[in-house]
């Protein structure tokens, strides 16, 4: 062990609990005598922990456990501790009644996790949608540094449709399925084989968005995001990762807050718009600026959009799964391409800046990666809308969606939550047709802890007669593997009065993407009127998490953090005597 020993440039974190010869000092060595340590290793190395989402429920971070292993390999030969704590899983497509209010859960279960115990460094492991943000936001407020590695896409093995992404496969076949041109048995047959290994989404939804986004942070090692779960370089990255975890340790650099600042938030946003990335991320890295005090707003992410193109031939956006996204090159070659829309001076976990990391990096395959002068489509993938609609905005996917909705002006059909929707879609009574706008409400943050229901279904008749695309509009989210021309995020929400809750079934609706304004046409007067008749949904949660829950979620604008979470502590230390 003595060739291990880390010289420290400063006193250790974890020496408070292990490096004094007091009781306090002996009930913390003895304590971990039971897992192996003793009194010399626990007085000399640096500790190192494990933030782990793995679950038998969650199969998108099901390699987390193999990778943990990987992970304390590189902490031990580097001559750290590595301790590892299981933390909360929040498994997308199982947990009810959606998963958008444990990221909150999470991120404090992760906070207090690494102030409570004596980690000088923390590796984050995260991988389907929430647990990445969820973790991200913890550590930040904490400040201890942090290292992340996502559990990396899955290889889906669809038998149907050929290269099918996990979910994107499922919206396109689900609509498939309603107009009528493929069969039961075909669909069944997905079923079966879609989800062929461990790992998380294989296309451009937010579990691949967040990690490629945590590389363009710098907080994870630079090209490891996109590696498969199940493909063994992955293996090598983790180790790499603990190797450089207790190096962060022994110096207690870079902390969150010396890597996340707004170069960092900046760079995430161009490479977000660059692959067509996920809506829900727009809400995670607000959420996070919020935690370490960068000042970004939804405006921001508007003026970045409008100067990058999509470089990205990937799902659901373009052609391609993630893993021809690495293969042609990954996210240093990815950044390489944006070189002059990046700050090349923002720091790294791995001790570069960005503007090192891509110095060698290569783009492999330029149908994949495509130059900034051939995109798959040319800048604006997302656009920010305001107006009497939206006061505080809402944002679109518009990679994603049919640009003859861009400039639209329509009736509303009203529906006031998900059930509805489900039971009435089809009914012709409702009198839908191509030209409509469809409205979900009470969807959002307060209203129904803000499900992924944007993508609102089209009515059968109308799918039937080839119509593909609608322009649909709510205060929900959508998921990143989806696609339409679906207005989300509506701020502030129905369900806390925001203008959405007035609409009425026929009201017109406009929305001008040029012009980034989506108005409701109606008279203010008439507006007025309605509102002073308008009564708050009465809130089911009158105890528990739930409860906390819907009084303190802020809204989509500001990321949907809790007012009480903003911020970090100065003090990385627990209070009191020990
Ligand atoms: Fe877990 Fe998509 S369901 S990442
Ligand atoms: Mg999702």
């Amino acid at each position: 062990m003595s060739e291990n020993k880390i010289e420290h440039s400063r006193s250790l974190r974890s020496a408070r609990w292990f490096r004094k010869d007091d009781l306090p000092g002996f009930v913390h060595r003895s304590t971990l005598a039971a897992a192996g340590w003793s009194r010399e290793d626990l007085m000399e190395r640096p500790v190192v922990g494990i933030l782990n989402t793995w679950s038998d429920i969650n199969p998108c971070n099901l390699n987390l456990r193999d990778l943990a292993e990987e992970v304390k390999t590189g902490i031990l030969e580097a001559g750290g501790i590595p301790l590892e704590a299981p933390l909360m899983s929040i498994s997308e497509n199982i947990i009810k009644p959606t998963s958008f209010p444990f990221r909150n859960l999470l991120a404090m279960e992760a906070e207090e996790s690494i102030r409570a115990y004596p980690f000088d460094a923390v590796v984050l492991l995260g991988g389907c949608d929430k647990t990445q943000p969820a973790l991200l936001m913890g550590a930040a407020s904490a400040g201890v540094p942090c290292l992340f590695m996502a559990s990396g896409p899955a290889t889906p093995r669809s038998s149907t449709g050929g290269d099918l992404a996990n979910a994107t496969g499922v919206w396109r076949l689900v609509d498939e399925l309603r107009a009528g041109e493929l069969s039961e048995g075909d669909f069944a047959a997905f079923e079966r084989s879609v989800m062929g290994t461990a790992g998380h989404c294989a296309e451009m939804g937010t579990a691949s968005s967040m990690a490629v986004i945590c590389e363009a942070l710098g907080l994870s090692l630079p090209g490891s995001s996109l590696v498969p779960a199940v493909d063994r370089r992955r293996t090598r990255f983790a180790r790499e990762l603990g190797r450089r975890s207790v190096r962060m340790a022994a110096e207690g650099s870079p902390r969150p807050n010396e890597i996340l600042d707004e170069r960092a938030f900046d760079n995430a946003i161009t490479l977000l718009c660059a692959v067509g990335g996920s809506t829900n991320v727009i809400i995670h890295l607000l959420a996070l600026a919020g935690r370490v005090g960068v000042p970004l707003t939804l405006e921001r992410f508007d003026e970045i959009a409008r100067r990058v193109p999509l470089i990205a031939n990937v799902q659901p956006a373009g052609e391609h799964l993630t893993e021809r996204l690495m293969t042609a090159g990954g996210v240093p070659a990815l950044l390489k391409t944006l070189k002059p829309l990046l700050h090349l001076d923002a720091r790294t976990v791995d001790g570069r800046t960005i503007g090192e990391v891509i110095a060698t990096a290569e783009v492999i395959d330029e149908d994949v990666i495509r130059p900034l002068d051939k995109p798959v489509k040319p800048g604006g993938t997302l656009v920010v809308v305001k107006g009497n609609l939206a006061p505080d905005g809402a944002v679109m996917k518009t990679c994603a969606a049919d640009p003859k909705l861009f400039s639209h002006r329509g009736p509303a059909v009203v529906f006031e939550d998900v059930q509805t929707i489900a039971d009435r879609i089809d009914d012709p009574e409702l009198g839908i047709d191509e030209n409509s706008v469809l409205i979900l409400r009470n969807a959002g943050p307060v209203g129904a802890a803000m499900p992924e229901w944007g993508m609102l279904p089209l009515p059968r008749h109308l799918m039937e007669r080839g119509v593909r695309d609608m322009l649909r509009i709510s205060d929900a989210r959508m998921s990143g593997t989806a696609y339409g021309a679906a207005v989300l995020h509506v701020s502030p929400e129905a369900a806390i009065g925001g203008p959405l809750a007035l609409v009425q079934d026929g009201d017109i609706i406009e929305l001008d993407v040029a012009e980034r304004r989506l108005q409701l046409c109606v008279e203010p007067e008439e507006l007025e009127r309605r509102r002073q008749a308008w009564q708050p949904p009465l809130s089911r949660h009158v105890r528990g998490y739930r409860n906390l829950y819907s009084q303190h979620i802020e809204q989509a604008h500001r990321g949907c953090d809790f007012d009480f979470l903003r911020g970090a502590n100065e003090e990385t230390l627990p209070e009191g005597l020990f």
